[in-house]
């Protein structure tokens, strides 16, 4: 897959089919670009099995690229070879971080290796304004100068840097990965409290781990790094992708389907699943997937977006769509992205009864939708798009779907192997 502009796409979704089989999930995009970006933390060739083939990779692979390495996706096996050489260069380009804002977690790798990094300021996007305060703070305890130069972020480190207690304000993800990535090859002890617990920052710690670092406390709130002088490169699985899992899980119930979700793990879903339930579905935990079935018309439930092992934000577009077709009325409550909202005022054109105020979203479940174009205003609002078009009455064409794209391996083809009717058209 190249990094050009894609055609202007759109799938196209007839409602009424009731979803049935077996989907397997691949590795998890929030989790592969980071880990992508931590092999720029040794010299070598490090392998990354079970990833994803979907745009974010291309972008990130061409980031790995305009920095020195060498990238080499073989789309058979789903593996990366990444060979990273000696010296690197450290200037991430506008040009690819406004198309991915993930590209941010190579600041703390590069500062890490170069001493020095140079990285877009990402801006604002579809979700939210994701302000980087803690990205920053972190570093600068770190011994790491930040300062912005003409729309750049760069980060120096006059001397190697020197390890540090951090508190963050809120788990944020991205500002944990960084001061991750670039407190592994600090001089001593850093402590990061309040640390995300989410699956996929275990992954990267696990893959630092196999690299030579010294992490304690993975998967706890706090994480304590032992800076090492060096890191070895490493062959390292990604975690499966929970989000997609969900989002299947949601299609089974919406659809009252009975779908395996295999490779997934349901323990990375509790809460999900367990709103699923409510909702009236059976769920069968097996130990490679887990099966949905869901019989009747779903129950409307109420969620809370909250840091993991909360309901995550990515599955909350899906659950509105869920509860927009269900019996009775549900609150849903965003914590996390204020503009995450947005998709909604595409979910009435369907048809659906929705009330924003504020982080709340008062569902009103109707009897059917119906079918109308649509645009998919970001990834996981594509995804509930979708959802809400395999249930509707009639042709539901979702526009824009480089964002579905851009976090799916397979969508179209995935869910047209249960039974959906979906097909990709050019716009
Ligand atoms: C990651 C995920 C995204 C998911 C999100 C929350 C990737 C590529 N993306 O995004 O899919 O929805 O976690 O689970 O992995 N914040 C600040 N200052 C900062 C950093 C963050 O105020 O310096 C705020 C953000 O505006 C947001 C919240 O913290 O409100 C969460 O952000 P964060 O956890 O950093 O999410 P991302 O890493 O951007």
């Amino acid at each position: 897959m190249g990094v050009s502009s894609p055609l202007v796409e759109a799938f196209e979704v007839t409602g009424g089919n009731r979803l049935s089989g077996t989907v397997s999930v691949t590795g998890a995009k929030n989790s592969v670009l980071k880990l992508m970006a931590a092999a720029l933390l040794a010299p070598g060739t490090t392998t990354i099995t079970a990833v994803p083939e979907i745009l974010d990779v291309s972008v990130m692979a061409e980031l790995l690229r305009r920095l020195g390495c060498e990238v080499d996706h073989d789309l058979v096996t789903a593996t990366l070879r990444i060979d990273v050489p000696e010296q690197l260069h450290h200037q991430a380009d506008y040009d690819l971080v406004r198309r991915m804002r993930a590209s941010i977690c190579v600041l703390g790798p590069l500062v890490a290796r170069c001493n020095r990094a140079e990285v877009a300021v990402p801006g604002g996007d579809a979700i939210g304004s994701r302000g980087l305060d803690l990205h920053i703070s972190g570093l600068n305890r770190l011994g790491v100068e930040v300062h912005n130069e003409h729309g750049y972020l760069i980060a120096t480190a006059h001397d190697r840097m020197q390890g540090a207690s951090i508190w963050l304000d809120f788990p944020s993800i991205g500002a944990t990965e960084n001061l991750l990535t670039a407190s592994v090859l600090a001089k001593g002890t850093t402590v990061i409290d309040n640390a995300p617990r989410e699956p996929e920052i275990v992954d990267l710690c696990n893959m630092l781990v196999a690299m030579g670092a010294q992490i304690g406390g993975i998967g706890s709130a706090t994480l304590e790094i032992h800076g090492v002088d060096r890191l070895q490169p490493t062959t390292h699985a990604t975690v499966p992708d929970r989000i997609v899992a969900g989002t299947w899980a949601v299609a089974a119930a919406i659809t009252q389907g009975d779908v395996m979700i295999a490779n997934a793990r349901a323990g990375d879903l509790e809460i999900a699943l367990d709103k699923l339930v409510m909702a009236g579905a059976h769920i069968d935990v097996g130990s490679d997937g887990f099966r949905v079935m869901m019989e009747d018309r779903p129950k409307a439930v109420d969620v809370v977006t909250l840091p993991y092992p909360g309901f995550p934000t990515d599955l909350q577009p899906q659950f509105i769509a869920l509860n927009s077709i269900a019996s009775g009325a549900a609150m849903v409550t965003e914590n996390l992205f204020e503009a995450r909202f947005r998709f909604v005022q595409e979910l009435r054109r369907l048809g659906a009864d929705v009330r924003t105020d504020g982080h709340h979203a008062l569902v009103r479940g109707c009897e059917g939708l119906s079918g109308a174009p649509v645009e998919a205003t970001d990834v996981r609002a594509g995804a509930g798009l979708v959802l809400a078009g395999l249930v509707a009455e009639g042709v539901t064409t979702v526009f824009d779907v480089t964002h579905i794209d851009r976090g799916y391996a397979n969508f179209v083809e995935d869910l047209t192997g249960l039974g959906g009717d979906i097909r990709r058209i050019d716009a």
